[in-house]
């Protein structure tokens, strides 16, 4: 505003005169919201409802869920505790594979699946029968998001290409994860470990006298489905402003890479010397030509070991993850019993420490060998100390406050009674997450038929006798058993 008047004053009189009279024209006809409250300068009025009371925050998002395992099942399922209503597809009979993987329970889906697809409605459909391909392409005229994880080319020979995607409903996001972007690889098939060895975390995980390590956290499947759900929320930002969908791609061996950056980081630190921080350097060893394997060193500035605690002979997961954070470093020195640590040359210095970690880190644990880790965490968080037990999984499924933070929920299963899952770790103060137990395979097929896709009860009987929702052998009535 401020600026268009210094404009207006530095042209001739006339032409002052038109830009005033703009202004005034503006001032006259400010924005007002729509006689149904609705729309101030593009938002519409806040909402007057109570905090969690006005619904979730991907309500009215609709999601043609075509993933399987667990990379696009674990995006969907967030966008599904985010309050999107998810669609999933599955092949007639079979359904997921993973709902017959691990399987603990006779008969019942595996929790690998069931832990996967929460909070979504399961159809079955025969993508490649005619009547199968017909109900699919009236799902898509239907739903705002399409995310799959096929095998590269898989979608394509189904029939539904972006560009036909596209022509029936141009606002429909596409989003997919491969293994690989564009490249030599783009044909592969991809599971978790390989992503995980092909996007640098594999070859910088482990100890650097052992073999390259794969990490527990599922940082190449779950960890892509995390980058394809912020990437399907942009592109429905997006639509909003262009009215379009788009295409939207995560390589699994990038999300990985995106993890393990600072890996990438160090690489280009070694050209100018060497990793001053990585205990390598203080035990003498030279560096090779890329990152090694740092143990369990910390991966920042400030050092840290894993330590063993009171009971490491019998139980596997008594340790703690130890951090000598240098402000902190006259408290450790005094909890330990060493205070002459704090001013002797040797030790008073982070620089002067870093060739004598190994040394530092054995005399801390002779300290917390004396204590439990709970004990140790106790003791130095009051010293503002950066600790962090380690935790097994079942000291975390048994932890009170992630249950009451739901991020630990347990749900109820018609086939498999009570299991915990895992709830939204993406807390919004007015979007209450919505955490409920996977469908059955099928069992909103007949649900979506007629209340999503609109068809009448005698299309439906034609399209169970047709095949389309059925496996090939069975008749109707094993649909959603
Ligand atoms: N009706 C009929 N056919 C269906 C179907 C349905 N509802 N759903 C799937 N299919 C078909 C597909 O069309 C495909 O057939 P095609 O190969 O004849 O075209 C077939 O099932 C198998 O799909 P595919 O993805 O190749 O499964 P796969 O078990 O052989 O491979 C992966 C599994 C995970 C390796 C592979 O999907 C992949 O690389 N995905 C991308 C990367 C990824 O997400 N990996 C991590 C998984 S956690």
């Amino acid at each position: 505003m401020a600026k268009r008047k210094k404009t207006a004053k530095a042209k001739p009189k006339a032409a002052a005169k038109k830009s005033a009279k703009k202004v005034v024209k503006l001032k006259a006809k400010p924005k007002q919201p729509s006689p149904k409250g609705a729309a101030v300068g593009g938002l519409p009025k806040p909402s007057t409802k109570a905090w969690g009371q006005a619904g979730r925050a991907l309500d009215g998002v609709r999601i043609l869920d075509f993933t399987h395992v667990q990379s696009g099942p674990t995006c969907t399922q967030l966008l599904a505790y985010m309050g999107a209503d998810v669609i999933k597809v599955e092949r007639p009979g079979v359904g997921d594979i993973t709902r017959g993987q691990l399987r603990d329970v006779k008969g019942a889906d595996s929790l690998y699946f069931t832990m996967l697809n929460g909070s979504k409605r399961s159809i079955t459909i025969d993508s490649k029968h005619a009547k199968g391909k017909e109900i699919l392409e009236r799902l898509v005229k239907q739903c705002d998001v399409l995310v799959e994880n096929f095998a590269p080319g898989a979608l394509d020979r189904m029939g539904l290409t972006w560009e036909h995607i596209h022509k029936l409903n141009p606002r429909m996001i596409v989003a997919s994860v491969k293994g690989f972007g564009p490249g030599p690889y783009e044909d592969c098939k991809v599971y978790e470990n390989v992503a995980q060895c092909a996007g640098g975390a594999a070859s910088t995980t482990g100890f650097r006298e052992g073999p390259p390590l794969v990490t527990g956290a599922q940082i190449g499947d779950s960890g892509t489905g995390l980058h394809l759900a912020l990437g399907i929320v942009s592109a429905l930002y997006q639509r909003l402003r262009t009215g379009r969908g788009q295409r939207v791609l995560c390589a699994m061996q990038d999300g990985v890479l995106n993890l393990a950056r600072v890996k990438l980081r160090d690489q280009q630190r070694l050209a100018h010397g060497p990793l001053t921080e990585y205990s390598q350097h203080g035990e003498g060893i030279a560096f090779g030509k890329a990152t090694p394997r740092a143990g369990n060193d910390s991966g920042g500035g400030q050092p840290g070991w894993i330590l063993k605690c009171k009971g490491w002979e019998n139980d596997p997961d008594a340790y703690i993850y130890f951090i000598t954070q240098a402000p902190v470093w006259g408290e450790i020195c005094d909890l330990i019993g060493k205070p002459e640590w704090k001013t002797e040359s040797d030790y008073a210095t982070p620089p002067a420490r870093l060739p004598r970690l190994r040394h530092i880190f054995d005399t801390i644990e002779q300290w917390t060998m004396t204590k439990t880790k709970f004990e140790v965490m106790e003791i130095c968080n009051r010293h503002d100390i950066p600790v962090g037990p380690i935790l097994s999984m079942k000291e975390i499924a048994e932890e009170q406050s992630l249950r009451d933070t739901g991020t630990v929920v347990e749900v109820d299963h018609p086939q498999r009674g009570k299991y915990l899952t895992v709830g939204n770790p993406i807390k919004l103060s007015d979007s209450p997450p919505d955490v409920r137990r996977s469908p059955l395979l099928g069992e909103h097929t007949e649900e979506i038929l007629s209340k999503v896709l609109g068809y009448k009860a005698s299309e439906i009987a034609e399209i169970k006798t047709s095949g389309a929702i059925t496996p090939p052998d069975k008749p109707a009535k094993a649909e959603a058993a």
